[in-house]
């Protein structure tokens, strides 16, 4: 078993280290074509001017947005992450500062600030949530718009005494979330087994957060919900919908 210590990561770059990076890009899932370009898609058409995507990571969705014009600043965390961007045909073009999205803030006013790819419930704390809204808000210009991109919790799928939920069972992989519905914290839980019996154990701790507790930390923000999809697509957010894309908008 290779424990998180084991690897020469770096800690100031959190849960996305050297280790993660290396195949964060690899092609196919999150980087599938069909998966990115929808995204993209809708960002434009949002974005009226310069924007800030908050945890930018290696440049999944800027550098295919700064490529169709748009100019695209992005605070990430993890220098092993960031590093990715300059080395990709393209991203030169985003403008990338280290820090926390908490806190960390860049200069310029901006038309659009986005937070894809559930990275909202990497800040474990509702305080901490609420400060990711006001630093969204205070980037945008009066009218300015954030956008969040976050899956639901699975929680109908907890019968009562459970708290964990499987959500991938393969060879030599298995993946599970474990909620705690008091806290809204949750773990996602990754077991990794080589041919050879070599096996990895990643945990990862998570914030859920609901669509309403989000429209709330806009309000105490001064932002108001302005569209909730249940995808890129834009199509209709239903009981049944397993995720959302939320834009909420600054005030004057
Ligand atoms: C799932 S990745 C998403 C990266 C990119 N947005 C994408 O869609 O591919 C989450 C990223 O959020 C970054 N991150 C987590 N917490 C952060 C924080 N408080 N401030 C800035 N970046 C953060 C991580 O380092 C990681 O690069």
């Amino acid at each position: 078993m290779i424990s998180e210590t084991d690897t020469g990561d770096e800690p100031s770059d959190g849960w996305f280290p050297e280790s993660v990076a290396a195949n964060y890009d690899d092609p196919g899932g999150a980087n599938a074509p069909e998966v990115v370009t929808p995204a993209v898609d809708v960002l434009e058409d949002l974005a009226d001017g310069p924007v800030l995507e908050f945890a930018v990571g290696t440049g999944r969705i800027a550098i295919p947005l700064a490529a169709r014009g748009v100019p695209v600043s992005g605070i990430e965390l993890s220098r092993a992450m960031a590093a990715r961007i300059a080395d990709k045909p393209g991203g030169a073009a985003v403008d990338v500062t280290i820090g926390d999205m908490t806190e960390t803030r860049v200069d310029g006013e901006f038309s659009l600030v986005f937070l894809v790819f559930n990275t909202i419930g990497n800040v474990t704390t509702q305080d901490g949530q609420v400060d990711v809204f006001r630093n969204a808000a205070a980037h945008l210009r009066p009218g300015g718009l954030f956008l969040v991109e976050v899956g639901l919790p699975a929680l109908r799928r907890l019968p009562p005494g459970q708290d964990i939920v499987p959500f991938a069972m393969a060879p030599g992989y298995v993946g599970f979330d474990q909620y705690d519905v008091v806290t809204q914290e949750f773990t996602s839980n990754h077991v990794t087994v080589t041919p050879d019996g070599q096996g990895r154990f990643r945990r990862i701790p998570f914030r859920y957060v609901w669509p309403a507790e989000l429209d709330l930390m806009a309000r105490i923000a001064g932002m108001r919900l302005k569209h909730r999809w249940a995808d890129w697509d834009r199509s209709e957010f239903t009981a049944e919908s397993t995720k959302h894309v939320s834009v909420w908008e600054r005030g004057s």
